[in-house]
Formats: structure tokens, sequence, C-alpha cells
């Protein structure tokens, strides 16, 4: 089927690549001049792991193509409007990108169009569409306004996207059903080849759960914050154990077994970030202000993360006494691993704040550095951990990269001025970091310093906290080049 994508950010890439993957003749729009011709010449605008493969296969097949949106709206039988909508200063997610495409599927589009809204909007933002569709649109045009949300993770988005648990459709006409039921036949029935897995393991069909369209939109919101309230709820639970000198991943390996908890969005720290969880809880908590119901259980899954920042400083603070010209190692940037996107990260409000106080900062990420450097201009940016580490008076780390699983600690050890790790996700093994003559805090977990060691014997694990992980063959180079200084 030709379909077209509108929007080239990290759902809209992720969708119009999945769906040519999975068979379909593809245009993908975008507005910002410098991303449209990176991607009309084969560069990536942005980092998601398997999307540049997915993304060459389609255009090598001719299934996959780049252009103007106002040549996106001309191609295809549906169109898949992808744009941001990111937060207003009062909380409400801002539309007028989606008003804008709206405006010219109207003046522009013939014949039928199903128009799909995948961005997450607040609900009845398609009963919208549908009004200013009725009043700019030509007699040409016949349409129906379909949601269908996106619940792709950015760092796993190929995956999550051929490889879903649901697909939820919003519509009001049959019409709009079976075409999108078509269009996701493949992904339905887990039939196309997978760039993922090079043995694809036999996958669950996922649910094809059919709605209206309010009810879809309030789906993805509802689902955002819930788990956004987990994620508070365990940061509570944290500062409870801190108080109390209990350990989280104790309380929430115990409280995950129970299949109703389940054990994902248990893991406390420095609180969520990303352009889907702060602005999805906002933008729910106005929805349901202007509708006439006070939500104020999300108010404090939002005070409680707002916190978290603060909370974590705090422990620099206590450790370091006077911050200023203090060095600081700050590993990890992006809002998350295996993403090179910084948007409302809790590294930018950290790295700001420890700047503030007169800290020297010393960071590296992965992935995420060139996008950081446009937030955050003013610090010394490091080609790995290592060199970040030098001379440090604390590493603080961020973000959850498999890499800091990797480290030789005792190298490390002797890069530091003082052997002090403030771990705010939770993800080294206590006993490891004071093996390695570490004073190691974490989340909601004792301190423990090198000269207690072996006292604190019990670890729980909640996903792959504590781990640690074999060298890949990149980080073996790096290591081989810092172990010859
Ligand atoms: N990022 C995620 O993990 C994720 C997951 C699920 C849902 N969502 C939702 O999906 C939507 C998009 O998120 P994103 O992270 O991809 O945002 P993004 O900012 O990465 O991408 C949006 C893209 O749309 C482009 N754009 C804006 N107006 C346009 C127009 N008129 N024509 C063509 N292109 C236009 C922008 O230049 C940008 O490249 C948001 O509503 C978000 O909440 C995001």
């Amino acid at each position: 089927m030709k379909l077209s994508v509108i929007g080239a950010g990290y759902v809209g890439l992720t969708t119009a690549a999945c769906l040519a993957q999975v068979g379909h003749d593809v245009f993908c729009s975008e507005s910002d001049l410098e991303k449209l011709s990176k991607l009309q010449s084969g560069v990536m605008p942005l980092f998601e792991p398997h999307l540049e493969k997915v993304i060459r296969t389609g255009r090598e097949a001719s299934n996959l193509h780049f252009g103007s949106t106002e040549d996106g709206i001309s191609w295809g039988d549906a169109i898949f409007i992808c744009v941001g909508t990111p937060p207003l200063a009062n909380g409400e997610a801002d539309l007028s990108a989606i008003e804008s495409v709206a405006r010219m599927i109207a003046k522009r589009a013939s014949g039928y169009k199903l128009i799909v809204e995948k961005s997450t909007v607040p609900v009845q933002t398609g009963a919208q569409l549908r009004r200013h569709l009725a009043v700019h649109s030509t007699d040409s045009l016949h349409y129906d306004v379909a949601s269908n949300p996106e619940f792709l993770r950015e760092g796993t988005s190929v995956d999550d996207f051929l490889h879903p648990d649901r697909i939820v459709i919003g519509v009001e006409s049959e019409r709009a059903a079976e075409l999108l039921r078509a269009i996701y036949k493949p992904i339905i029935e887990q039939k196309f080849t997978c760039p993922v897995h090079n043995d694809c393991p036999k996958r669950q069909e996922p649910t094809f759960l059919v709605t209206d369209t309010g009810s879809a939109e309030l789906i993805k919101h509802a689902s955002n914050s819930f788990l956004a309230m987990k994620i508070s709820f365990i940061n509570m639970v944290a500062d409870l154990c801190e108080a109390v000198g209990a350990d989280v991943a104790q309380v929430a390996e115990g409280m995950g077994l129970d299949p109703r908890i389940g054990p994902a969005f248990l893991n406390p720290g420095i609180g969520f970030g990303g352009f889907c969880f702060p602005k999805d809880v906002q933008a729910f908590i106005r929805i349901a202000q202007k509708s006439g119901c006070d939500f104020s259980l999300l108010r404090e899954v939002e005070k409680i993360n707002q916190l978290r920042v603060e909370r974590l400083i705090e422990k620099v603070r206590n450790e370091l006494w006077v911050m200023r010209g203090k060095k600081i190692a700050v590993w990890g940037l992006a809002f998350k691993p295996n993403t090179d996107d910084v948007r409302f990260a809790p590294s930018i409000a950290l790295v700001k704040a420890l700047l503030q106080e007169g800290a020297i900062i010393k960071a590296y990420d992965p992935k995420a550095m060139e996008k950081a450097k446009a937030v955050l201009p003013d610090l010394e940016y490091c080609s790995d951990p290592y060199q970040a580490s030098h001379g440090a008076d604390a590493i603080v780390i961020v973000t959850e990269w498999d890499e800091f699983r990797r480290m030789d600690w005792t190298l490390v050890r002797s890069l530091v001025d003082r052997p002090l790790i403030i771990d705010g996700r939770n993800m080294l093994s206590i006993a490891q970091l004071t093996e390695s003559g570490f004073h190691y805090v974490s989340v909601g977990r004792p301190s423990v310093s090198p000269n207690e060691r072996g006292q604190h014997r019990v670890e729980a694990k909640v996903g792959a906290q504590g781990e640690s992980l074999p060298l890949d063959d990149a980080q073996e180079q790096v290591l081989a080049r810092r172990r010859k200084k």
C-alpha cells in the first residue's frame, strides 16, 4: 500500500522505515531541511539501534522515499502524522505542528485519505481534526481520521515497532479499521524479514485493539502516566529506605514478584526524562483539569520527579562538602541508554546545577554528546569514561549505558583523585565497587565505603542492576589505549 509519514523524528523515521520493511511503499516527509537533506543522502540525523540498516534496505529496494510534506500528502492512501507535540508553558501539548499538517492536507489532498494521528495528542484531538478538515477541505477530499498511538521506546524503537505487545487503533468507521488492519497485517501475523534478530524467535502475535478515537488517545496518555507513577512511587520508597536503613533493590525485587505489580519500572534513581513521560504527564494533568477532573495524583508524580535531581545533588554535596572547584565526571547524558536524545534529560538540570555551584564538569556519553553540546556548551566533553574520570573528585552516573558495567575499576581507581561514585541509576554492584576501593553511593541502598566491605552481603537484582558485563571490541581498544598511557 502507498503510505505517507509526516515528520522524520524518532517516531516518524521508525514508522516509515518499518512500514517499508514489511512491504509498503512509503514516503516520509520532513520540514527541517537540514534533516531532510541528510536523509536524502543516506546520512542518519539521529541514533537509534538498527534503524540505519532498515532505512538503507528500504531505500535500496526503492520502497522508502524522503521529500517534502506537500509531496507526502499527495503520495499515500493513508497519512501518518508523526510531528512533535512539545509542552507549552502551561503544560498543555502544543498542537501547532499537527494543525499545520491538517491545514496542508485540507488544502492539497484529494480523493480518499485515511489521516492517522500517531503523535501523542490530548483526547479529542481527533474530533478537532475532523472539524478542522470539514471547514477547510475542498469537496474533492474524502477522509477518515483515526488515532494510532505509538508505544515504541527510544533505544529499542525498531524492535518495539515490529514486535509490539499491542496495536491500538481508534476509529469511527469500518473502512478506517479495515485499512489499518491491512497496513498492520504483516506485523499482526509477524510475517516479515526481521532486521533485528538473525534468527527471529517466534513472537507472540500482538493484540490488535480497536476502540473509538477518544479512547485510543486516552490509552496512550494513561499508559505513560501510569508508568511515570510507578517510577515516582519507587523513588519515594527509595527515600523511605534511606531514612530507615532498608535496601530499595530488595524491596523492589519482593514487590516485583507479585504478577499484579511486575518488576518493570521499579528501579529508583534520578527520575524520568525524555520526550514522553515529563510532557505526557503534564498534558494529561491539563486535559483532566480542562475536563473538570482534578488528577492531583499525577501532580504528585510530577513533583516527586522534579525533586529527584536535587536529591542526587544533595548526595554529591554531602560527600564533597564544598562544590566550588571540585572536578566531577558525569557518565551519561542521554535520558536513557541506547539513544542520543537529551530532551528533558535529568542530566541537563543536574549539570547546570553543578556548574552553577562552581564544579568543573567533564562529561562522557557514548551517543548523546553532539546533541548535549547544543544545550550544555560549558563543559569538557571526553572521548571515553576513563578520560572523564581523570583527576575527578567524584564520578556521577546519570545514564545506565551497558558500557559502564564493563569498566576496568582498578584503572578507574588509579585515575581519580578521590574514589567516590554516586550512582544515579543504581546500576552497579555495591560489592564489586567496594572491593575495587570505591566509596559507593546509590539511591535507596546503603552507602558503603571500602573499609565496610563485606558488611553488605545481600544484593538484590532488579533488571540488569548490578550486573557486570564482558568488554566488547570497541571497549577493549579504549582500555588498551588507556592502560598504555
Ligand atoms: N520519542 C518517543 O519515544 C515517542 C514514543 C511514542 C510517541 N511519541 C510521540 O510521537 C510524536 C513525535 O515524537 P518524536 O520523538 O518523533 O519527535 P521529533 O521531534 O523527534 O520528530 C518530529 C519531527 O517532525 C518534524 N515536523 C514538524 N512539522 C512538520 C511538518 N509540517 N512536515 C514534516 N515534518 C514536520 C520535525 O522537524 C521533527 O523532525 C510526539 O507526539 C511524541 O510525544 C514519541
